[in-house]
């Protein structure tokens, strides 16, 4: 639906601006440019039902922390009692259970003049109950259909306890380990986080939003989130044309194409003007050029933080500038509700852009169905069946064991035998039967994840002796275990290492340790950037110590962000990354640990040698001094290799796999043509294995700068030992146009590299050349 109801002069200035910032010849998606008829008639016979503040108050979403028997009696909840009575609010977050649902839809639809349902929103980012690996490491999967499925899962679970709206997927590129976030996308690639984007829209809003077993997207944070200065959470963001465009953008247009029912805005800032508060990404883009007809709702208060951001002089200002940017749904701000029908009444926004934001809110009722029935998702009975089911836990072992990447394995340690006589599990993290469910963990019940220490236990008999030792214990709690960890402060361990000693005596006596150390679940998440990205408290004292007395380790990473891991790597024979991967973790990784599954996860993000090298990807560009053998001087750093530890794209397997005879089928191409790349993949080792097969382009010369190379496609293929299998990749219009120069999407002619592998190092490369 286009919204172009804009005075003339807006119009002129905002075309202006305009071709710096906006993508003009894509083609809109098909779903979205048609609307339904009917639920269009719909929506519009309650608009004209509606008064002012019934309008006003579908714009508005409240957080609610309320249980079957009703708000507590805070100031707060009683307000938001009383606006829920009027007709007043469109919807509310973090309610959840069938019963503190129903008893607050209850509310409106039996006091409430024209009784529109609520809608029912959650951060349900991996998993509701059953917890799945954390979207980072899911990510390192590389397996779209299982992505796909843990989050048709988790949409099943939320629907079931009565919800229809989550906050994700977050599909921000992010490519700074110092920010705390990234464990929530897909990593560094525009690419990656668009495919994964879609496949997680995919899973939790199936084909149709009605059926009971779906729920309400949303592509956030719109945009720019992930690329705050130096990695400090909700900071400035000073990106350009080519970035926004080339790197940030792609996964949200692609969101948009794939029907994402909603889009939320972002905390930060970008180029001085705040996310929430601008009007050329979310009105120009969002809903004009790609003609998209969801739900844009603010960040927690993003519309408030805009007094803060120096933006807005006061909350009505900031309530003015939102609605003229486009922001449809004030979260927790409450500056529409407090001001809109004034700045309505004094002409600073029109009752066309109240309408057209009014008209979204209703749209998704509709689609999710709750006009027919506002306890359609209410029933207790499908919430038990359905909620952290064994199925549901098998899938998220499943999961778990695709996400994890063997970094090192020298020597083959890895896969040990289940006759071993005696493994040591050593460490912080190892018993730890809360870190593996992560941070954002929706309704995982603290401690409820099989820990690394169970799950060995699980995986072999009785002649295997298990020594374990904590060794040292990371953080000093603070709060109460099992309390709201969420924002309070972590205090590391960094005198208590009283525990060594025991774990040098197990370490002594085994044949093999498990040593696992990492990251606890509230190291990464919203807020959590940190500047050190190593192992804190008395982690690396430990493994020093253990590593003196036994040189079989097996350091089973758990994480939410890329680490530093050069001297771990210097030490240790083998390398698990295993992130947090959620409710079934010890299972999954004594699959891997035991060979019964064959690793095949690779890394969304590179690893750097120390944190300094942050902001770190391979998509970098190649500036004018790249190499430090040809110049005295370059673009690098003189203390540190330019080059990541562990690359994007890279994972090893029990077996090994070749690449030979990379085949393109034609070396020139008319823009707009077709070009077939193939490769053929051998599976050299002696067990069946999974390669993620990659494929990446360079377009040499451009109007704008074209980064080293780019991740364009990819393929998960099975192999049994000895056999090969030809990869072939259609290379097309869309793989090599980008976001030039003349501020339009298109492929510039010129020559072209094409690389396939298995990591983004590969160097088995043809070229070829688009003509005019
Ligand atoms: C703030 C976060 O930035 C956002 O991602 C989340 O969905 C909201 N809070 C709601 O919890």
């Amino acid at each position: 639906m286009k919204i172009a109801i804009l005075p003339l002069k807006l119009i002129i200035i905002s075309s202006l601006i305009f071709t710096v910032l906006s993508c003009k010849n894509e083609t809109t998606n098909p779903k979205h440019s048609t609307l339904n008829e009917s639920i269009e008639k719909k929506v519009d016979s309650v608009l004209a039902l509606m008064q002012i503040n019934e309008k006003i108050g579908q714009l508005v979403q409240y957080s609610g922390k309320w249980n079957a028997t009703g708000p507590s009696s805070t100031k707060g909840d009683q307000h938001k009692l009383e606006k829920l009575k009027k007709g007043e609010v469109g919807s509310m977050l973090n309610i959840t259970s069938v019963a503190s649902i129903r008893e607050t839809q209850k509310i409106v639809m039996e006091h409430s003049r024209l009784k529109i349902p609520l809608i029912f929103a959650y951060d349900v980012i991996h998993g509701y109950k059953t917890i799945f690996p954390i979207p980072l490491g899911e990510t390192a999967s590389w397996d779209l259909d299982i992505m796909k499925q843990s989050a048709s899962i988790a949409a099943k679970e939320s629907a079931a306890s009565g919800l229809n709206w989550t906050f994700a997927p977050m599909i921000d590129v992010s490519r700074d380990a110092r920010w705390g976030r990234v464990m929530e996308g897909a990593g560094e690639d525009p690419y990656l986080n668009a495919v994964v984007g879609v496949a997680r829209i995919e899973g939790f809003q199936g084909d149709d939003l009605s059926d009971i077993n779906t729920i309400a997207a949303c592509a956030k944070h719109f945009a720019g989130y992930g690329f705050g200065e130096a990695g400090r959470d909700y900071n400035t963001v000073n990106v350009g044309a080519n970035e926004l465009h080339n790197t940030i953008l792609p996964p949200f247009k692609a969101a948009a194409e794939a029907g994402a029912a909603t889009f939320m805005n972002a905390f930060n800032d970008i180029d001085g003007i705040p996310a929430t508060g601008h009007k050329i990404l979310q009105r120009d883009i969002l809903k004009g050029e790609w003609n998209w007809s969801g739900l844009v709702v603010s960040d927690w208060g993003s519309i408030g933080e805009m007094r803060a951001h120096g933006y807005a002089e006061d909350k009505k200002h900031a309530a003015e500038i939102a609605l003229n940017a486009g922001s449809d749904m004030d979260m927790e701000s409450y500056a529409y509700e407090a001001h809109l029908e004034t700045l309505l009444n004094e002409k600073k926004i029109s009752i066309h852009q109240i309408d057209d934001a009014v008209r979204r809110v209703l749209r998704l009722k509709f689609e999710l169905g709750l006009f027919d029935d506002p306890y359609k998702y209410c029933n207790e009975q499908r919430e038990k069946d359905n909620v952290y089911s064994k199925e549901n836990l098998a899938v998220a072992r499943d999961v778990a064991r695709k996400s994890i990447v063997l970094l090192k394995n020298e020597n083959s340690l890895l896969p040990l035998s289940k006759q071993l006589k005696s493994i040591a599990v050593i460490g912080p993290l190892a018993d730890d039967k809360d870190s593996p469910l992560g941070n954002w963990r929706a309704k995982g019940e603290y401690n409820s994840a099989v820990s690394l220490l169970e799950g060995v236990k699980n995986a072999v008999g009785e002649n295997t002796k298990i020594h374990y030792a904590k060794g040292v214990d990371l953080t000093i709690p603070t709060i109460a275990p099992g309390a709201n960890q969420f924002l309070l402060p972590l205090k590391f361990n960094t005198t208590d290492d009283s525990g060594i000693a025991k774990a040098v005596e197990v370490a002594k006596k085994s044949d093999v340790v498990l040593l696992v150390i990492g990251e606890n679940a509230y190291q990464t998440g919203e807020g959590r950037s940190q500047t050190n990205i190593g192992f804190l408290g008395l982690q690396n004292e430990l493994l020093e110590a253990v590593y003196k007395v036994n040189k079989n380790i097996v350091i089973v990473l758990m994480n939410g962000r890329p680490m530093d891991l050069s001297r771990a790597s210097e030490i240790a024979p083998t390398i698990l990354e295993c992130w947090h991967l959620g409710s079934e973790s010890g299972n999954a990784i004594a699959d891997v640990v035991f060979g019964d599954y064959n690793p095949s996860g690779k890394l969304p993000v590179s690893f750097p040698h120390n944190v300094g090298q942050e902001p770190l990807y391979y998509n970098q560009k190649n500036t004018g001094r790249p190499y430090s053998n040809k110049h005295v001087t370059f673009s690098g750093y003189r203390d540190a290799p330019k080059k990541a530890l562990y690359p994007f794209g890279f994972g090893l397997s029990y077996t090994t796999f070749s690449y030979d005879d990379l085949q393109l089928d034609k070396n020139e191409i008319k823009a707009g043509g077709d070009i077939k790349a193939s490769v053929n993949v051998t599976n050299t080792g002696d067990r069946a294995g999974e390669e993620v097969v990659q494929l990446y382009i360079r377009d040499l010369v451009g109007s704008f700068v074209r980064p080293v190379k780019e991740l364009k496609g990819f393929e998960k293929i099975m192999l049994n030992p000895g056999e090969t299998k030809t990869v072939s990749f259609t290379i097309n219009e869309k793989t090599l146009q980008f976001y030039t120069a003349n501020n339009t999407w298109e492929v510039e002619p010129g020559e072209f590299n094409v690389w396939v592998g298995g990591d983004s190092t590969t160097t088995l490369k043809k070229s070829f050349t688009v003509i005019e």
